[in-house]
């Protein structure tokens, strides 16, 4: 059975201030199911895996939060993070210690914050690439078709490649292009998104570190002596003072010829926007979704979202976002999206 590597770290700015720096999305129970996102991810996964073998990276300060969303997993499972240091960093960290427990595991790689619709078709491509991963060194890679010139994805471009069955060599690999370069990529039909979900043998991304992150690699080797005992938070922490931070798409995917891709078609959606949760929720017959105690007039496609204690009363909207939350009230465009970044860093200065 393989490892699950769940990447838990990241800050979620996107759904501020509903998302909170110390409450990111992963923890949230965006669609209203009973579940967080991390939560959904665990069961998605588990039906591969077990329990025991699953391995939670994420900051230190939200290492409660996972205690108390996965009691299924033990406190030495996840792995707390002194600083936010990207995707490569907490990779090459669950890898080596995966390496000290048992050099010939199999590894399935996963952020905490996506969704998955169609649970068949997942389980198939998921089992598809266990087996691919255990051919030579190959990184496989799930993609996904695109359907808008989306410019927060990296972008897998494939070369047909029939004898390796349904897995497509990479041709190139471009992390965030510019909205130019995304519409060629999306018009040319050669490009799929990347799904962020990565398999393959451990040894096969050790090796990868070794050749195109050396540096790295060798910190991390330093630690075989402390994983797993209680020096490790101690290591860690020199380690992570040491390496640079550098995402696994730029770091190891953009460059390395091991890379194979799958062909994902499972109703996947990376829930990055307020926009996407929009179209994923139940929507009134002028297209809003109301979470709210609240009455509308001439209201459409809009996402209203605050507290149940308040009466919210509006009038001739369209295409906004009403999030009231905490002490922050926002109010902006429902596809704002590129402005998050700004809203976060300017109401941060006005304390
Ligand atoms: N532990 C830990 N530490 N986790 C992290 C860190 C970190 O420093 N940074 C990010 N993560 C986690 C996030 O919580 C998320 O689950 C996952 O790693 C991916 O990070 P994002 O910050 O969400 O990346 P992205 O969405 O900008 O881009 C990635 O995902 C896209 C698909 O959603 C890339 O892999 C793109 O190529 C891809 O298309
Ligand atoms: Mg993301």
């Amino acid at each position: 059975k393989p490892y699950i590597v769940v990447l838990a770290g990241g800050i979620g700015s996107k759904f501020w201030p509903y998302s909170r720096n110390n409450y990111p999305k992963q923890f949230l129970d965006i669609l209203g199911t009973g579940r967080t996102l991390l939560q959904m991810t665990f069961d998605r996964f588990v039906k591969f895996s077990d329990p025991k073998l699953f391995l939670v990276v994420t900051n230190k300060m939200y290492v409660d939060i996972v205690k108390e969303q996965l009691p299924e997993i033990s406190d030495e499972q996840i792995l707390g993070e002194p600083l936010r240091r990207n995707t490569a960093n907490c990779i090459a960290y669950a890898s080596y210690k995966i390496k000290k427990k048992d050099p010939n595991a199999r590894v399935i790689v996963t952020p905490s914050d996506h969704l998955v619709i169609n649970e068949l078709p997942f389980q198939q491509k998921i089992k598809q690439g266990l087996k691919e991963a255990e051919k030579a060194h190959h990184l496989i890679t799930i993609g996904i078709k695109p359907n808008r010139p989306e410019t927060g994805y990296g972008y897998i471009q494939y070369i047909e490649k029939p004898k390796l069955g349904l897995v497509k060599k990479v041709k190139t690999f471009t992390e965030k292009p510019t909205k130019k370069l995304a519409k060629t990529f999306l018009e040319s039909g050669d490009f799929v998104w990347n799904s962020g979900m990565f398999i393959w043998k451990n040894e096969s991304i050790i090796r990868a570190f070794e050749k195109y992150l050396p540096e790295m690699a060798e910190v991390f080797e330093e630690g075989m002596e402390f994983y797993d005992s209680p020096d490790e938070a101690g290591f860690i922490k020199r380690a992570y003072s040491l390496v640079k931070n550098v995402s696994i798409d730029l770091g190891i995917m953009e460059k390395s010829d091991e890379v194979y891709l799958l062909l994902g078609d499972f109703g996947w959606s990376d829930l990055g926007s307020w926009l996407s949760i929009h179209q994923l929720k139940e929507r009134d017959k002028n297209n809003n979704v109301v979470d709210a105690n609240a009455v509308l007039y001439d209201t459409t496609n809009s996402y209203i979202k605050v507290s149940p204690q308040k009466l919210v009363v509006v009038h001739g909207l369209d295409n906004y976002l009403i999030n009231e939350s905490e002490n922050v009230i926002l109010i902006c465009k429902l596809d704002a999206e590129n402005k998050f970044k700004e809203f976060v860093a300017d109401a941060k200065n006005k304390g």
